[in-house]
C-alpha cells in the first residue's frame, strides 16, 4: 500500500496524539511491521478506529488480512468458520468485512438487517468463482438424492441450491454427521479429496480450485524440509492430497494458528496465504517462521484506505437477492447449527 507519496488531509497525519493513541498497536506489530513504515499505517489506524466507536462498527478480519488490519483494526478475527460464529452474536450496527466478497455475503445472510460493507468489490475468490447455481442444478438431476455439501467459499446463489455448507474447519464432521454414503462436495476439489481421506462417505467433487494453494506441490515442500532441518509444516487442506501427505499437519487458517500456539515448534512453515505467517510471527516472536507462501490477490484487495472510506461513506454495501438469501441462510445455518437429511 503506497499512502505516503499521497497528499493526506490533516487529520490524516502521524501528529503526536496519533502517535500516543496507536502506540499500543504498534507493541502488537513490531515484529512484522518496520517502525519506519509505521506513520503511513498509525493515523489510518486511528481514524478507522474513531469511526468505529461512533457508528456502532465491527470489523471481522480474516486471517489472511496484512498484520495492520489484523492486529490493529480488526474486532473479531479468525477462520471463515469463526467469523461466520462472530457474525451471529454482535450487536453492532454495522459489519465491515475485511476479507473476501463470500465472506461478507455469509455475514449478510446471518445478519440480514444489519448494514454489512465489504471495503472492496474485487475482493472474489477463485473458488466461488469456479461454480454457479446451475451448475449446481446440473449436478442434483445428475445425482438425485444426494445431499450437496457447498463451501462456504461459494456465492450465495450456489449456497441457495445446497442443502448444507462447510467450512475446511468442519468439512469432516459435517459430511460424518449427514449420516448418509454419498455426498456431493463441492467446489475445491482439494478439500473434497483430502476430507474423503478421513471419512467412510464417498465423495462427488467438483474441479474449483484454490489459486493460492494449488500452486504448492510436493517437491516445494520436501525441498523446504531440505533446507530447514527439523522444521515443522503446517498446510491448509485446500492443498492438493500429494502436498498434504508430505506436510505435519492439514487444518483451518484457525487450525494452523492453534496448532502454533499449543505446540510452539521452534522453526514452521505455513503453507499457505502469506499474511497468515506474519499475524502468527507477531505474537511469537520467539519462534522461526520460514516463509515460502503465496499472495491472494483478492485477500490483499483490503487495505487500511478502503476499510477508511467503507466506513466514512457506508459504502460497499452487500445486498442479496430475498429469492435466494432465504435458502442460502438455510445452508449456512445448518452448517451452525446441526442438521441431518
Ligand atoms: P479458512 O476457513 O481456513 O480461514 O479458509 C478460508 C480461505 O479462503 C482459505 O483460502
Ligand atoms: Fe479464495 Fe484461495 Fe483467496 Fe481463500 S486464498 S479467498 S480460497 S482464492
Amino acid at each position: 500500500m503506497n499512502v505516503v507519496s499521497r497528499s493526506r488531509p490533516q487529520d490524516l497525519r502521524f501528529t503526536s496524539e496519533v502517535e500516543r493513541a496507536t502506540s499500543h498497536l504498534y507493541d502488537k506489530v513490531k515484529k512484522v511491521i518496520p517502525e519506519v513504515e509505521w506513520p503511513t499505517y498509525a493515523p489510518l489506524i486511528a481514524r478507522i478506529n474513531q469511526l468505529k466507536a461512533q457508528k456502532n462498527a465491527v470489523i471481522l478480519g480474516h486471517n489472511y488480512m496484512t498484520p495492520e488490519i489484523f492486529h490493529c483494526v480488526a474486532d473479531i478475527t479468525g477462520d471463515s468458520l469463526a467469523l461466520a460464529r462472530s457474525a451471529t452474536k454482535t450487536t453492532a450496527d454495522i459489519i465491515v468485512m475485511a476479507g473476501v466478497h463470500f465472506m461478507a455475503e455469509t455475514a449478510k445472510l446471518l445478519n440480514p438487517r444489519k448494514k454489512v460493507l465489504i471495503p472492496n468489490t474485487g475482493a472474489g475468490c477463485t473458488l466461488a468463482e469456479s461454480i454457479t447455481g446451475a451448475d449446481v442444478r446440473k449436478l442434483k438431476e445428475q445425482y438425485p438424492g444426494v445431499p450437496v455439501v457447498t463451501y462456504v467459499n461459494t456465492s450465495a446463489e450456489v449456497k441457495a441450491e445446497a442443502d448444507i455448507c462447510c467450512t475446511s474447519g468442519n468439512a469432516v464432521e459435517i459430511v460424518e454427521g449427514l449420516g448418509v454414503p454419498r455426498v456431493i462436495m463441492l467446489p475445491d476439489e482439494y478439500l473434497a479429496l483430502n476430507t474423503a481421506k478421513k471419512v467412510k462417505t464417498e465423495i462427488i467433487t467438483w474441479k474449483g480450485r484454490c489459486v493460492v494453494h494449488e500452486m504448492f506441490t510436493p517437491d516445494d515442500i520436501r525441498s523446504l524440509r531440505a533446507s530447514n532441518p527439523g522444521v515443522v509444516v503446517l498446510a491448509h487442506p485446500e492443498c492438493s492430497p500429494e502436498v498434504i501427505a508430505e506436510c505435519d499437519y492439514a487444518g483451518s487458517t484457525a487450525g494452523m494458528s492453534d496448532y502454533v500456539a499449543k505446540h510452539k515448534p521452534p522453526k514452521v512453515v505455513l503453507v499457505t496465504e502469506c499474511s497468515m505467517s506474519d499475524n502468527v510471527a507477531a505474537e511469537y516472536p520467539e519462534l522461526e517462521f520460514v516463509r515460502p507462501c503465496n499472495l491472494c490477490p483478492f485477500m490483499k484487495k483490503i487495505e487500511l484506505e478502503n476499510i477508511l472510506v467503507a466506513l466514512e461513506e457506508e459504502r460497499h454495501e452487500v445486498h442479496i437477492d430475498p429469492a435466494i438469501a432465504g435458502r442460502a441462510r438455510i445452508s449456512v445455518e445448518r452448517m451452525l447449527t446441526g442438521w441431518k437429511p
